[in-house]
């Protein structure tokens, strides 16, 4: 049988950010596991999704999502394991995903959890079938108006998000061009997603690239970043182009995200659409999105780019490593192995 820990440990937030976090942010908090309540579920945690909501509910400003109260434990998506607990269709040994936070157990209601079934893998539960890939179909599907053979461009192009928005357009006959942090990252949207061209934000010649690379202006921008790289995809608008606005990565995380200048003249000039998004505001479009996102997998359409550390201690710099661009494709933490007939573990 599986013998359960006396103890869990979760990170709680101590201290707000200014910009991107540090381990002195979190606490280390160890509790005692109480038994598991009759109707709910034990989780052991196999795995973390990281991604920059977390950081920008770290801070305290208005947003889409309610900041994290000092002392709360970090949110987040899970890769989950039934240890303990008797509910139907949740045998020991399921695997669950949920937004159960940075710990290693979790006490979850059903209701909380979905069973995973092993006909995907293990990861594209927490990236193509999850709030990344939910989130690129749900906007793009709603807002974006893709057509055969107009421009899209696409931002964070190697990230959790984007890269699912560039194969999505390709899927939709789009001309999809990406944007990233170094050239690597281009070359896999490029040859690993299919884009058409990839171009690095930091390179000095960006805006240069960018007007040469879509000559007949950007029809469609999927912009999850803002600040200075929007603005520069905002002067080579199309006439009527469409802009979602899925995420502001760039002001977010910075020390002052109430300050997010746009230049509008360009949006006004083109008669663009501008659109902002948040995927909670449609939770029944999620079971169609996730059945599309899957059927599009089984016909091996859909890629995913997974970058996994290993190590519940290394949760924070992980979010700092992928905030501060060093990462490529979705970051997820292993906190542990899976665990193998659980009934004589
Ligand atoms: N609206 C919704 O419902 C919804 C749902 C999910 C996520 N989001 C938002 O979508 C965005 C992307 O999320 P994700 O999980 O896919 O993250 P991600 O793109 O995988 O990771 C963040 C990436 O942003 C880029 N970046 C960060 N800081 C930057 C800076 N100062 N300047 C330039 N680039 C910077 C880096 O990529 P490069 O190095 O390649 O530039 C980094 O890898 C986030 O803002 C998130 O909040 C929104």
């Amino acid at each position: 049988m599986f013998t359960v820990p006396e103890t869990n440990r979760r990170f709680t937030l101590k201290t707000r950010p200014e910009s991107l976090p540090s381990d002195e942010n979190f606490n280390i908090e160890k509790c005692a596991i109480p038994p598991t309540p009759p109707g709910k579920l034990l989780i052991k945690i196999l795995m973390v999704a990281l991604s920059p909501w977390q950081n920008q509910r770290m801070k305290d400003f208005k947003n889409y999502t309610e900041p994290f109260k000092i002392g709360e434990l970090i949110d987040c998506d899970v890769l989950g394991q039934v240890v303990d607990g008797s509910v139907d269709g949740y045998p020991p040994g399921q695997l669950v995903t949920g937004r159960l936070g940075w710990q290693e157990y979790a006490i979850a209601s059903p209701e909380q959890l979905i069973a995973i079934s092993a006909e995907f893998s293990e990861t594209l539960w927490l990236t193509a079938l999850s709030s990344p890939g939910l989130t690129a179909y749900c906007a793009l599907d709603l807002f974006g108006r893709p057509m055969p053979g107009q421009t899209l461009v696409v931002t964070s192009a190697a990230g959790a998000v984007g890269s699912f928005a560039i194969q999505l357009g390709k899927l939709a006959g789009m001309r999809v061009i990406g944007i990233t942090g170094n050239k690597e990252k281009s070359r896999k949207v490029i040859e690993q997603l299919g884009a058409d061209d990839c171009l690095e934000h930091n390179n000095p010649l960006f805006a240069h690239n960018l007007a040469n690379t879509c000559p007949d202006g950007v029809n469609l921008f999927f912009d999850t970043l803002g600040g200075a790289i929007g603005d520069i995809v905002f002067e080579n608008l199309a006439k009527y182009a469409q802009v979602i606005i899925v995420g502001r990565t760039i002001s977010n995380n910075s020390e002052r995200p109430d300050q997010d200048p746009v230049n509008m003249r360009q949006l006004w000039a083109k008669e663009a659409s501008i659109k902002g998004f948040s995927r909670y505001s449609y939770p029944e479009r999620w079971e169609f999105a996730r059945e599309r996102m899957m059927a599009l997998c089984r016909q091996g359409k859909i890629k995913t780019i997974d970058h996994i550390v290993n190590g519940f201690e290394k949760t924070p710099s992980s979010l700092k490593d992928m905030l501060s661009g060093n990462c490529t494709g979705k970051v997820l933490v292993r906190y542990s192995e899976k665990l193998v007939n659980i009934e004589n573990d």
